[in-house]
């Protein structure tokens, strides 16, 4: 058996650090410096240059919609809801597997979010649970594709249009990524990017969302730009009721050189992860999530795959932490949304406690297979693995088989190891 694991005293199987992100270099700095220089520093007037050169840019690399620029990956998604004009009162469903901004963004738009549990192949969106949930006040779906995975968008679109549903896909993970040789963010309705620090296409903060129509893009541009009357492509928005969420030039600097990184690092993502892919099925313990051949270009944020605990020997927790000990960043994952403390009784922040009984019962809905996946099963791998070559993949694996062999004693540590982290 393997030398001793690094979390219970041993040496870790990768003591050089993976290469850090952002990537950066003098393009970055000339960009900036240039914006410093020009004095057009803001987001007003709306949009400025190099924020509208850098929509041109992203639509034509993630391969159409009207874009918008925003501050963030949140704001895009609560402004597409306003710009459909769906608030107070409306229904939007959303997977019970993300990251708080999918709820936090249609219950800032006044809607309320309607969870539905993930299909456990892929950790997206289950439609045959968005078919459930559907009522008469169902306005809108927001689809998240999560981690190194797409939402099957084939039967989400078909759902959205027998029902006459609005689509937005909520593609913080997915820049670059196809389905059926579509861009995420281009199928739907409304694509909602970010461009916050951790993306892999960043300008610090931002967000950009896609529309399908000049007219859906003018609202949405007068939304973010606090009301003002917007004729983007063509299309006029008149008054609406906004507020100031615009992109700065700074930002769109730095999200244009940004792009010029980014096919190349793609590539070189999508080859890395057809190889480490391999040598993962090999691990015993380890399921792949769906390989859909639907999914024609893997751009991903983080690789995602499940633990069989009980094959395996041990749960995610304790093996991310023991990974994290042999030098290869990983992450246990989000919370399912039902145990996010914004819907718990006593801990919630909601601007009336307990508003929406009916909504937040969790007791009364099923929501197992993302409580698999957020408290026992999912390993989210960090995406600089994939930009350290085959010796950064292979340390990986060897990690993850090291700590597979040992197991046992990872899960009888698993009280102690805990109680230290939490001392
Ligand atoms: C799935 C998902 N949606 C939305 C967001 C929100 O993006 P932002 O941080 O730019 O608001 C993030 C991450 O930050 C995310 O991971």
């Amino acid at each position: 058996m393997s030398e001793k694991l690094a979390a219970l005293g041993g040496s870790p199987v990768r003591t050089e650090p993976y290469p850090e992100w952002p990537v950066h270099d003098e393009r970055d700095v000339a960009a900036v410096t240039d914006v410093v220089k020009s004095g057009r520093w803001g987001g007003y007037p709306y949009p400025g240059p190099r924020t509208q050169a850098f929509l041109e840019q992203f639509a034509a690399m993630q391969g159409g919609g009207y874009p918008v620029a925003m501050v963030n990956g949140t704001v895009t998604m609560e402004v597409a809801l306003r710009a459909a004009e769906i608030g107070w009162g409306d229904e939007v469903i959303i997977p019970a597997y993300t990251f708080q901004a999918t709820a936090a963004a249609p219950m800032a738009a006044g809607a309320i979010p309607v969870i539905v549990d993930v299909d456990p192949q892929t950790y997206c969106i289950d439609p045959r649970k968005v078919r459930q949930a559907i009522t008469e006040k169902t306005k809108a779906i927001i689809v998240v594709h999560l981690g190194a995975q797409m939402a099957d968008m084939d039967e989400i679109m078909a759902i959205a249009e027998e029902h006459d549903l609005l689509v937005v896909e909520d593609s913080a993970h997915a820049h670059g990524a196809q389905w059926n040789g579509r861009g995420a963010g281009t199928i739907g309705h409304f694509g909602s990017f970010s461009f916050q620090s951790s993306k892999i296409l960043t300008a610090g903060e931002g967000g950009v969302l896609l529309c399908r129509t000049p007219e859906l893009a003018a609202r949405a541009a007068s939304v973010v730009d606090c009301g003002r009357p917007h004729r983007e492509y063509g299309a006029d928005s008149g008054y609406t009721m906004g507020a100031n969420y615009r992109m700065t030039e700074f930002q769109a600097a730095l999200g244009s050189v940004g792009l010029e990184r980014f096919p190349e690092q793609m590539k070189q993502r999508e080859e890395a992860l057809a190889y480490i892919e391999e040598a993962l099925s090999e691990v015993p313990g380890v399921r792949l999530l769906k390989r859909d051949v639907r999914h024609t270009r893997r751009s991903f944020y983080r690789y995602v795959f499940a633990l069989e605990p009980d094959v395996f020997g041990a749960e995610h927790d304790e093996v991310c932490y023991a990974l994290d000990r042999e030098g290869i960043p990983c992450w246990n994952g989000y919370p399912a949304m039902h145990h996010y403390d914004l819907f718990q009784p006593g801990k919630s922040r909601l601007p009336v406690p307990n508003a929406f009984p009916n909504y937040f019962d969790f007791g009364k809905m099923d929501l197992s297979e993302a409580e698999r996946a957020c408290e026992h099963e999912a390993i989210w791998l960090d995406e600089s693995i994939f930009r350290a070559g085959r010796k950064g993949m292979d340390d990986a694996v060897a990690a993850l088989k090291k700590v597979q062999a040992h197991a046992a004693e990872l899960a009888a540590a698993k009280e102690r190891l805990l109680a230290e982290e939490l001392a």
